[in-house]
């Protein structure tokens, strides 16, 4: 097997299909691992007529021949996962220490931290972030503030965990009640729930750093996941509108424990149009039929949390920052086909701030861009049944050829629909995996 690894990043604001990319990439993988984020991510695959969520499983766990990884980076819910674990162990699908390994470093979410997302965000009213409520960035914030975090290794230790998570919780009891006025918690109850999910999990639960860099200097290769999109990256997006992690290909080697030569190829996924959940700026949204049209075709609703997806055109200016952000080799345009029945189709390509327009991307200027945009004509043809990019109508291969120039990056592969079969290889792309 080559020693290539591969690592897949969203270029936007999540949700552009990774799950069904990387499930259909892993085919050509040993591992699957997820190096940042948590339960905040949903990742959809369609395989034999069946329709996976994945949120803490890494899409490669359709793959039995596939081991699949939780890094350090990524805030881990147990109670998640054991639920995951469980709904797959009833659709037949296998999965144990065979196939499945968590990092001992990663951080353990704790009730607190989603009790504690919950609060932040009434606090901020109309100002809220609009977060997935998963307990994400209280999670990363006690990582950063180390006394009082758990790590999945401290679910192996039930003496140690029950202590610590007495110790935390008198502590957390003292200001729920001063600065909200709220129910305490139960300490017992707490850690017998997260004693007897230790029980379960650690079997699995080991030095994924380890395990992963053996696995290179064997020449196998690694398929890097990554959740959320860039512009929602903690450094990088459009703060304070983001996710509270490292998402894009530069968060692998932190994230994972593996050098930042690891990363390999980068794949960046760009849903042929722009979505997003939650607040923060959107330039090129549409909030009118055309992004009505985007949120039904697409089927827009969120996979964690069920809200709709705010629609509009696509975005490369934004696409070309965030492809550079990440080192992107080649692009993959998915959900080409709910562009179909669009009279014609816009790109934006720069913003006016000002009447003047930008010369450097930087996301503060979104909150007072407008936008520049390119027109382009549509195609009615139906294209979920296209099985070469070749049979693909001229003013879809048109759209394709104009996004692969304006982020300056070949589209290796063209999504067509949510199966794990309906993606077109596009001969401008890197070639495919061997
Ligand atoms: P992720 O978070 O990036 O993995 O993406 P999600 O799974 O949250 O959202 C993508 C949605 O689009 C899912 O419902 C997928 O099944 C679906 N999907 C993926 N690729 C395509 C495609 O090419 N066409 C269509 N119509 N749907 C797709
Ligand atoms: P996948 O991996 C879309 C968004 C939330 C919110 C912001 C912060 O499926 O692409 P958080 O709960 O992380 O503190 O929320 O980030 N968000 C996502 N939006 N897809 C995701 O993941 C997301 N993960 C977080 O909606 O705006
Ligand atoms: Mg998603």
């Amino acid at each position: 097997m080559s020693t290539e690894n591969v690592t897949v990043v969203g270029l936007q604001w999540g949700d552009e299909g990774k799950g069904k990319i990387v499930d259909a990439l892993a085919g050509k993988c040993k591992y699957v691992v997820r190096f940042c984020g948590g339960a905040n991510a949903g990742h959809t695959v369609v395989a034999n007529g069946q329709s996976y969520a994945f949120h803490l499983i890494p899409s490669g766990i359709l793959r039995p021949e596939v081991i699949n990884v939780i890094g350090n980076g990524v805030a881990f819910d147990p109670v998640v996962a054991m639920g995951e674990i469980k709904a797959l162990r009833d659709r037949g699908i296998a999965i144990g220490p065979d196939n499945f390994r968590i990092s001992a470093a990663a951080h353990v979410v704790m009730p607190y931290h989603r009790l504690a997302d919950s609060l932040n965000e009434s606090k901020l009213g109309e100002a809220k972030i609009g977060t997935t409520g998963r307990g994400i960035g209280p999670c990363y914030a006690e990582k950063a503030s180390r006394s009082s975090a758990i790590r999945a290794g401290d679910l192996k230790d039930p003496d140690a965990l029950t202590a610590k998570i007495k110790r935390i919780v008198a502590d957390r009891n003292t200001l729920l009640a001063a600065l909200h006025n709220a129910e305490p918690m139960c300490a017992d109850a707490m850690a017998a729930e997260f004693v007897a999910l230790g029980k379960e999990l650690a079997p699995m639960i080991c030095n994924t750093n380890a395990l992963l860099n053996r696995a290179m200097a064997a020449g196998e290769r690694i398929l890097f996941e990554g959740g959320q999109g860039s512009m929602l990256d903690i450094d990088h997006g459009t703060f304070p509108f983001v996710t509270s992690s490292a998402v894009t290909a530069c968060g692998v080697p932190t994230g994972a424990g593996v050098s930042p030569k690891s990363v390999g190829r980068v794949v960046g996924l760009v849903k042929a149009y722009t979505s997003r959940v939650g607040a923060g700026p959107f330039p090129s949204e549409q909030e009118n039929e055309i992004g009505e049209f985007l949120r039904e075709r697409g089927h827009e609703y969120g996979t964690t949390t069920g809200r709709p997806r705010r629609c509009g055109w696509l975005d490369t200016f934004a696409l070309r920052y965030a492809a550079d952000l990440s080192g992107v080799d080649e692009i993959t345009i998915s959900l080409l086909d709910v562009l179909t029945g669009m009279d014609e189709i816009k790109i934006c390509t720069g913003y006016n701030i000002d009447g003047k327009l930008a010369e450097d991307f930087s996301p503060e200027l979104m909150d007072n861009a407008e936008c520049v945009y390119e027109t382009l004509p549509g195609w009615t043809e139906d294209i979920t049944g296209c099985t070469s990019f070749d049979q693909l109508p001229e003013n879809a291969k048109k759209y394709v050829a104009r996004v692969e120039v304006l982020i300056g990056r070949p589209a290796g592969y063209v999504s067509v629909g949510p199966d794990r079969k309906a993606s077109l290889f596009n001969g401008s792309g890197l070639g495919e995996l061997v």
